[in-house]
């Protein structure tokens, strides 16, 4: 077979566009490892195309993914491209190893007002700062689903930067997504939008409020859970494809089930544990001050520091 377009997502098979694709996510095929090792008859059903399609459409999924072999010498090359986003605080930034990373996705999780839309807001601000100050030169798109984005906000911060606060705002682009569907097409449809503006930064604050609004009860769990996965892990093709870093936030529920040590989960359970490249954990602290715990990381070693969330944005 002519190999004339690089095979990396659903839609880039012969026979699957927008539609088809959307279906097999909505079954959990959402990965070109999963579509080849689909049976033809499976995947005519669940994406609506006819078997014949179906089994062009296994076969170049199985053409694409030929395990790729890679020395360890030309990823640590590649890991030089990986940009930093300081977040307004040294100690954080150093926790984290030097900033809030591209490629990656990195989460918060904490209870309200434990500061994980504060960061979101510095982060977006920061990411446009010059390279040496910390940032990447680069836009933000930040997806708003619970109504919290507030622009003057971010002019406050801005401001207290020293930076052209109408700039710093133009360069921020909100979609205030009110369904889970909103939420989700945002990502499949934000390659143009990326290149267009240099997006460095996608925010989802929170990534799953509405997840959790819309599938309620222990029937929707699978389904909720699914859908989650496959919003997780084109954010995922998204930092991998574009370079950019991806931050997004998540509540906490009271898990009765713990007796002892800090009784909250994150929500959206194992899904985001094993998608999530670094994971921070946001307490509220005296005043102005947040405890950070660290607690996943691929590199660097468990830890906590204090930031401080001030009228200037966050700082040590
Ligand atoms: N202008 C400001 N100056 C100082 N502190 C501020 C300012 N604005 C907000 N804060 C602090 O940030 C807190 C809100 O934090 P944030 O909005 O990040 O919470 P969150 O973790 O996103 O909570 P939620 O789960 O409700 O979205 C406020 O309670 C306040 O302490
Ligand atoms: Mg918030």
């Amino acid at each position: 077979m002519a190999k004339d377009k690089a095979i990396r997502e659903l839609e880039d098979l012969p026979g699957i566009g927008e539609v088809a694709a959307e279906k097999l996510r909505s079954f959990g095929i959402d990965t070109l490892e999963k579509v080849a090792v689909s049976s033809p008859h499976d995947l005519s059903e669940q994406s609506g195309i006819s078997v014949d399609a179906a089994k062009k459409a296994i076969a170049a999924a199985q053409e694409s993914t030929t395990v790729n072999y890679e020395t360890g010498e030309a990823i640590l090359q590649k890991r030089k491209d990986i940009g930093k986003i300081t977040t307004g605080s040294k100690d954080l930034d150093e926790m984290i190893g030097g900033g809030v990373e591209t490629n990656a996705i990195t989460e918060a999780y904490g209870k309200f007002s434990s500061g994980k839309s504060q960061i979101a807001f510095q982060l977006s601000v920061n990411v446009q700062l010059p390279k040496k100050d910390g940032g990447l030169e680069g836009a933000a798109l930040f997806i708003d689903t619970e109504g919290t984005f507030r622009p003057e906000r971010i002019a406050a911060m801005a401001k207290a930067a020293g930076l052209d606060q109408k700039k710093i705002l133009e360069n921020i682009i909100v979609v205030r997504a009110l369904t889970t569907e909103q939420q989700m097409l945002t990502a499949e449809r934000a390659d143009k939008l990326i290149i267009e503006k240099n997006i460095k930064l996608i925010v989802v604050d929170s990534l799953t409020s509405l997840f959790r609004a819309e599938f309620l009860g222990r029937g929707a769990l699978s389904e909720r859970q699914s859908k989650l996965n496959s919003h997780i892990h084109r954010l995922q093709t998204l930092a991998d494809k574009h370079n950019l870093a991806i931050y997004i936030t998540n509540q906490v529920m009271d898990n009765p089930g713990i007796l002892f040590g800090d009784p909250t989960t994150p929500i959206g359970g194992n899904v985001l544990a094993h998608a999530a490249t670094t994971r921070l954990y946001l307490r509220k602290s005296k005043e102005e001050k947040r405890i950070i715990r660290l607690v996943d990381s691929p590199s660097q070693p468990e830890g906590e520091c204090v930031i401080k969330v001030t009228p200037d944005g966050v700082k040590d």
